[in-house]
C-alpha cells in the first residue's frame, strides 16, 4: 500500500500503478494559524510506504512526513517505509564551521523516531547520510533513467560535470551512453555566489550534456554554460536530478544559452521531464 505526501502525489501514484500497490485515501490540510493537518483515511495494511519529498517548503513537507509516519506507527502498521526522492537539509550534512547545526543528522533524527522501517532516497547530496539512519537507507541513483531520456534524442555528446564532486554522474552517464565525459573545478563563495576555474575544453562545434545533482540558483551551472560557450559548444543540455530551482534560475540558465533543461520529478517543477517512478518501484518490489 502507497501513501502520497502531498509534495508527491503524482510520484506515488505512478509508483503504486507500476507495483500494482492501491493508494492509501490521504487528507491534508492546514489549519487556519498555518499548521499541518494530516488524517490517513484508507483501512491500512501491514506493508505501508510513504512517499514524500522534503524540497520547498521543506520545513511543512518534512512536518507532514513526520506526522504520516507518527500515525502509521500509532496505528500499529509493522512495516512502514519512507521514499523521500529529495532530502531536504542534505547539504548540511556536516558542520562546516563551528556552532553550525548538523540539520541532515537532525533530519534523519527524527524521521527515525517517526517510525520508519526502512528510508529510500534518490541521489543524496552525501551517501554518507545514509549512515546517519539505524534503519536501512538505499540511496538509488537516477542516472540510468536519465541516460535513457537523453539516450533517445542525444548523438554521443560529452558529459560535463560542473565540479568535481558531479563527476560519477557525468562518469555513469557517459558509460551507459558510450560517450566521453570531463569535469570542471569549482569553488562556492557563498550560498549564492560560485567561481569556476576557467578550463579549456576541448567542445568545439560539439554536443555537451551537463550533469549535476540539485540545481538550486543555478550559479554552478550558468558558470559551466559560460565556458561552453567561450570554448565553442555547439548545443548544451542541462541535466540535474533535483531541479530545486530558486526563484529565476531557470531563466538565468537559459539566459546563459542552455538549448535545453531537463530534470526528475524528486520534485515538481518546470523541467521534471524524467521519471524516477519505475525505479523507485523496481527499488521497493526487490527489498
Ligand atoms: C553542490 O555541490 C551541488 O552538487 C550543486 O552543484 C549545487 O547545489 C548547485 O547549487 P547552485 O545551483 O545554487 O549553484
Amino acid at each position: 500500500m502507497i501513501i502520497g505526501g502531498s509534495a508527491s502525489q503524482k510520484l506515488a501514484a505512478q509508483i503504486a500503478k507500476k507495483m500494482g500497490e492501491p493508494l492509501c485515501p490521504l487528507e491534508t490540510r492546514k489549519f487556519p494559524d498555518g499548521e499541518r493537518y494530516i488524517r490517513i483515511n484508507g483501512k491500512l495494511e501491514d506493508n505501508v510506504t510513504v512517499v514524500q519529498s522534503t524540497g520547498y517548503p521543506q520545513d511543512e513537507n518534512l512536518i507532514e512526513l513526520f506526522l504520516i509516519l507518527k500515525t502509521l506507527q500509532n496505528m500499529d502498521v509493522t512495516n512502514i517505509r519512507a521514499v523521500i526522492p529529495y532530502f531536504g537539509y542534505g547539504r548540511q550534512e556536516r558542520s562546516f564551521n563551528p556552532g553550525e547545526a548538523i540539520s541532515a543528522s537532525v533530519i534523519a533524527d527524527l524521521i527515525e523516531f517517526s517510525g520508519v522501517s526502512e528510508v529510500f532516497c534518490i541521489n543524496l547530496h552525501e551517501t554518507s547520510i545514509c549512515n546517519l539512519f539505524n534503519v536501512p537507507t538505499h540511496n538509488l541513483s537516477a542516472m540510468p533513467v536519465i541516460a535513457e531520456y537523453l539516450d533517445n534524442c542525444r548523438d554521443m555528446p560529452l558529459l560535463l560535470a560542473p565540479d568535481h564532486g558531479a563527476i560519477n554522474f557525468a562518469m555513469d552517464i557517459a558509460n551507459i551512453l558510450g560517450s566521453e565525459y570531463d569535469h570542471l573545478e569549482k569553488k562556492r563563495i557563498s550560498p549564492d555566489l560560485v567561481e569556476t576555474k576557467t578550463k579549456n575544453l576541448d567542445v568545439e562545434g560539439r554536443e555537451v550534456v551537463i550533469i549535476d545533482d540539485i540545481i538550486s540558483t543555478g550559479g554552478t551551472i550558468v558558470n559551466a554554460i559560460k565556458m561552453l560557450k567561450e570554448n565553442g559548444a555547439s548545443n548544451i543540455t542541462v541535466s540535474c536530478v533535483h531541479p530545486v530551482l530558486v526563484d529565476d534560475a531557470l531563466l538565468k540558465i537559459f539566459a546563459a544559452g542552455a538549448d535545453e533543461v531537463i530534470g526528475t520529478d524528486t520534485l515538481k517543477s518546470e523541467i521534471s521531464v524524467v521519471s524516477v517512478a519505475e525505479l523507485v518501484a523496481e527499488a521497493l518490489k526487490s527489498k
